[in-house]
């Protein structure tokens, strides 16, 4: 007696509604790819009660033929490949062939269509036979009610009706920056939510995203051979405590996929502190050959045929994108957002093209700002504007440094200094603390650093746990140009320290050091956590706030930011300069020239 016995229809349908209806917003994921598959210029979304109740999706789009509505309900029936060939190349949001047949086990769905071909509408509701005529103008009407109704099991599990109607809003929003070309709208128990017309990216993404995200996005489209990578990207000035503003799109798909996500987070690390998430909404494009959707049945998933080749091209575009001048891109904080051009029109006519050699970003902007304020009254100067470089000559000629002089400390913070355009501000420690970390990473990429031995050992009182970590991590404390070892029970001794941190706080800075490492297990932990141990170690070598410095030491600060890559942003994200022009100074006082 065999006691294997094929499964029923309606059975594999809830098994793989499991799979794809995990809960209302990803019945209007489904729903809405449908009708942008069906080609709809227009979509007008309907919830009730988070969804549960009901989803009814509106579109304009090409219809259903009578004789096919059937078949639409039907597991494994598509009109959108035929072959693997097509598979294999899919452009279409659906091809399985299967989210409105599990849809339709785990509630009640009613379609009502009208396809170009045909005089009037017709509908169909699951579990039933008939096609019934129905008034319809154009397009598709599909509503979906009582979700899990014959599934208790899995009603269960879902949260309350605000919950779950955050989560079609979510769906809703990511489909609409895909579809920036696309109307939509939204109501949840009868009540307008979204109302978006037709627009262009720009404007779609400033619906979605909202309006603080703008002064500090970075617009970025790059390409190399059949890949692009294009969109918005927020200066780390601009992070979030989640990871919720986090848009990847591949094709025009939304996706949650490892490999972008890393590569993404790479570009930022150096920027951005550790606790803190970019902010971006991304595209990617491809041939679709090169990239796997059917790796999951809800196709957030996505496989790539070249993965490191799609990672480095990822995460060189954004950092380039990232390093770029900041004050030459987006406005500087100091003006006021609401005149600002968006940084998104600006940047997008110049384009930002991978094969652009890398360029020393600060210092380019520095120089460009110094050529065209010698040029022009610097009245006449439009805000970031960028003349040609010098020429070697012209910037001998032209004896004043980028950043200009020092002319006084205020309240042991910021560096005031005099330049050609006008006024630069310095937060000093972020400053310092940019330079340090670069230089610590250059000294770092060479081999050991230079290392200078105490004559006199620093001692420092230690708990058992930063005993231990000594000791695990001695090796790693070594390439990092570091000696401690244990003095006594409870002591450690640093002989030796990084030439370059050798006139910081030694104590806390080890400390510091030692918390970080014993996070981490000890092996490879330098080559894995290098930067953020380097980002420490600046950040305890840095002058602190407070200290006064001499005006000589002021102006080498001056010139070694002229000299630093990045110098514009400290380790946190943070800018560590702003200059105010002569003209934004006139305007303070209303000052006519
Ligand atoms: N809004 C719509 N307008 C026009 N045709 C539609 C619409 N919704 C569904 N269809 C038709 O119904 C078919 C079945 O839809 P369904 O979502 O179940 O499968 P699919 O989109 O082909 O693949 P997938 O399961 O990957 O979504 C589609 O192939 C399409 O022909
Ligand atoms: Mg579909």
């Amino acid at each position: 007696m065999g006691i294997i016995k094929p499964l029923p229809d309606l059975l594999i349908s809830q098994i793989a509604a499991g799979e794809v209806v995990e809960r209302p917003a990803s019945v209007l994921k489904e729903l809405l790819e449908n009708s942008l598959d069906a080609g709809a210029a227009k979509i007008d979304v309907q919830l009730e009660e988070g969804g549960v109740r009901l989803i009814r999706v509106a579109d304009d789009g090409a219809g259903i033929a009578p004789e096919d509505l059937p078949l639409a309900l039907a597991r494994h029936a598509t009109s959108k490949i035929a072959s693997l060939y097509d598979l294999e190349r899919v452009d279409s949001y659906g091809f399985r062939g299967e989210a409105l047949a599990s849809i339709a086990s785990v509630a009640r769905v009613t379609m009502t269509s009208r396809h170009a071909a045909e005089t009037h509408a017709f509908r169909l509701r699951s579990g039933t036979d008939a096609i019934e005529p129905a008034a319809l103008a154009g397009g598709t009407v599909i509503e979906v009610a009582d979700l899990y109704f014959n599934t208790p099991a899995r009603r269960k599990f879902l949260k309350a009706e605000a919950t779950e109607f955050a989560h079609c809003d979510e769906v809703l929003r990511r489909m609409a920056l895909a579809r920036p070309d696309v109307a939509f709208t939204l109501s949840h128990n009868g009540s307008a939510k979204r109302r978006l017309a037709s627009a262009d990216f720009p404007r779609r993404a400033r619906d979605i995203i909202g309006e603080e995200f703008f002064p500090h996005a970075r617009s970025l489209d790059a390409t190399a051979g059949p890949l692009r990578l294009s969109g918005l990207a927020a200066l780390p000035a601009y992070s979030r405590a989640a990871r919720d503003e986090q848009y990847f799109f591949v094709n025009g798909r939304y996706v949650r996929d490892k490999l972008l996500t890393h590569a993404a987070r790479q570009a930022w690390t150096d920027i951005l502190h550790g606790a803190r998430h970019p902010a971006y909404v991304l595209f990617l494009e491809l041939d679709p050959a090169g990239v796997d959707v059917n790796v999951h049945p809800a196709k957030t998933e996505v496989r790539f045929r070249d993965a490191r080749g799609i990672h480095q091209f990822v995460f060189h575009a954004l950092q380039r994108a990232l390093a770029a001048p900041l004050v030459a891109a987006a406005s500087p904080p100091m003006t006021s957002p609401t005149n600002a051009p968006s940084p998104f029109f600006q940047a997008r006519q110049s384009g930002l093209g991978v094969g652009e050699p890398a360029a020393r970003p600060y210092l380019e902007f520095a120089r460009a700002a110094f050529a065209a304020s010698a040029a022009l009254a610097p009245d006449d100067l439009p805000r970031g504007a960028v003349a040609p470089a010098p020429t070697p000559d012209e910037r001998d000629q032209g004896a004043a440094p980028l950043l200009g002089y020092a002319i006084a400390q205020l309240h042991g913070v910021y560096i005031l200094a005099q330049n050609a355009g006008g006024l630069v501000l310095v937060d000093m420690h972020a400053a310092h603390e940019r330079i340090l970390y670069e230089k610590l990473k250059t000294s770092l990429d060479g081999g050991p650093p230079a290392t200078q031995s105490l004559l006199v050992p620093l001692l420092l009182s230690a708990s058992e746990a930063e005993m231990a970590t000594a000791g695990e991590h001695a090796d790693a404390l070594a390439q990092l140009g570091f000696a401690v070892a244990a003095a006594g029970p409870r002591e450690l001794a640093v002989r030796r320290l990084p030439a370059l941190l050798a006139g910081g706080n030694a104590v806390d800075l080890v400390r510091a050091l030692l918390g970080e490492l014993a996070e981490h297990p000890a092996s490879r932990v330098v080559e894995t956590q290098r930067n953020e141990l380097l980002a420490t170690m600046a950040c305890h070598g840095a002058v602190r706030a407070h200290r006064l410095l001499s005006l000589p030491e002021m102006n080498a600060l001056l010139r070694q930011m002229e000299e630093t890559e990045r110098a514009d942003q400290c380790n946190h994200g943070r800018p560590t300069w702003v200059q105010l022009s002569m003209a934004e100074l006139d305007r303070l006082f209303m000052r006519g020239r």
